[in-house]
């Protein structure tokens, strides 16, 4: 059982003091990896489990090919700037091989979880002598993943899952007892700029999440480039979480006069404190239709471009 520490009436000195004492006791003087996906959970952990263990800490960032564009070098760059050295590992190609025909969501988490856990990151402990990774689980991962609403793909001893056992490394989660509010206060008291702390969440599967069926890289592009409009258009929203969704299925559309058999786009955008309820935000409609102009225009094979309006529950965030 684990006890939530609210964002209201957090003492984010007290928690960073006693985080760092229980990573410094759990690692002792070994080494940890953590890997970083630029999202507030991994940065936050990065600087705290920099400050517990120092040089004893290698953060990596998995280029698993399934990020949004620019994403690796961004992270990379704000990441000097901290002055936190960060390892790139290239395994686009696993990922990919992993996802090569599956089309089902969980079976498309599991492969993801196997490949960045018991593949990737299994080398890369290996190789590294390190005992511990560190990541940021969340309160609302273990939750759904508990709910067996989604397996989050970074979710394990309460599914009964050792991962000493499974993957060879013990895994340290000084977020756990935190939602996304809590994260950010958290991130901003460890000097993470404001832009990271305020970034939406990204999912742990990353774009995978947001690809209707199969993920080939050709898909997952395409789902590229509808998020950088999406995420161009409402950067300004204000809301909790904006994204692009690519469907399955394909509609009859037209461009120059000819019928185009194309693709789908669905645009979602959240309102939410904590994301364990959302509500769609009341675009304008005027918004709506420059968005759809922009992605069909910028997004090559797509027809139609929908937004969701339902809440959820019963929706949920992602599409996956
Ligand atoms: P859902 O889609 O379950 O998402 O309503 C809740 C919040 O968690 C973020 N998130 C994930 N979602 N798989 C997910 O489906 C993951 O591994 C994951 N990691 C984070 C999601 O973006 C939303 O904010």
């Amino acid at each position: 059982m684990i006890t939530e520490v609210k964002a209201k009436g957090l003492n984010t000195r007290n928690f960073i003091a006693q985080k760092i004492a229980e990573i410094r006791a759990a690692v002792g003087d070994a080494s940890a990896i953590n890997a970083l996906s630029g999202g507030v959970d991994s940065s936050t952990v990065t600087l705290l489990g920099h400050r517990a263990l120092g040089k004893r800490l290698t953060t990596v960032f998995v280029e698993n090919g399934l990020m949004r564009d620019g994403e690796p070098r961004q992270v990379a760059a704000l990441f000097r700037k901290l002055k936190v050295p960060v390892e790139i590992v290239d395994a686009r190609a696993e990922f990919f091989a992993a996802l090569k025909g599956l089309t089902d969501p969980e079976e498309k988490r599991e492969a993801i979880t196997q490949t960045f856990y018991r593949h990737v990151f299994g080398r890369i402990v290996r190789e590294s002598g390190a005992r511990f990774l560190l990541q940021g689980t969340i309160l609302t991962d273990v939750d759904e993943t508990v709910a067996g609403i989604k397996r989050q793909h970074n979710v394990f001893a309460q599914l009964g899952i050792d991962p000493q056992a499974a993957f060879g490394y013990g895994i340290i989660e000084p977020l756990i007892q935190l939602r996304k509010d809590g994260v950010r206060k958290v991130g901003m008291a460890l000097g993470l700029p404001e832009s990271t702390c305020r970034r939406i969440p990204f999912p742990g599967p990353a774009l995978a999440a947001r690809v209707i069926g199969e993920a080939t890289p050709e898909r997952i592009a395409t789902v590229r480039k509808a998020t950088a409009v999406v995420e161009h258009h409402l950067k300004g929203a204000r809301a909790f979480q904006y994204l692009a969704i690519l469907h399955a299925d394909r509609v009859t559309g037209m461009r120059a006069g000819r019928r185009e058999f194309g693709q789908q786009i669905e645009i979602r955008c959240w309102d939410s404190i904590d994301a364990r309820v959302a509500t769609p935000t009341r675009l304008p409609f005027a918004t709506l239709q420059q968005l759809a102009a922009d992605i069909v225009k910028k997004v090559p094979g797509v027809v139609s471009v929908t937004y969701n309006i339902t809440a959820k529950p019963p929706s949920t965030i992602e599409a996956v």
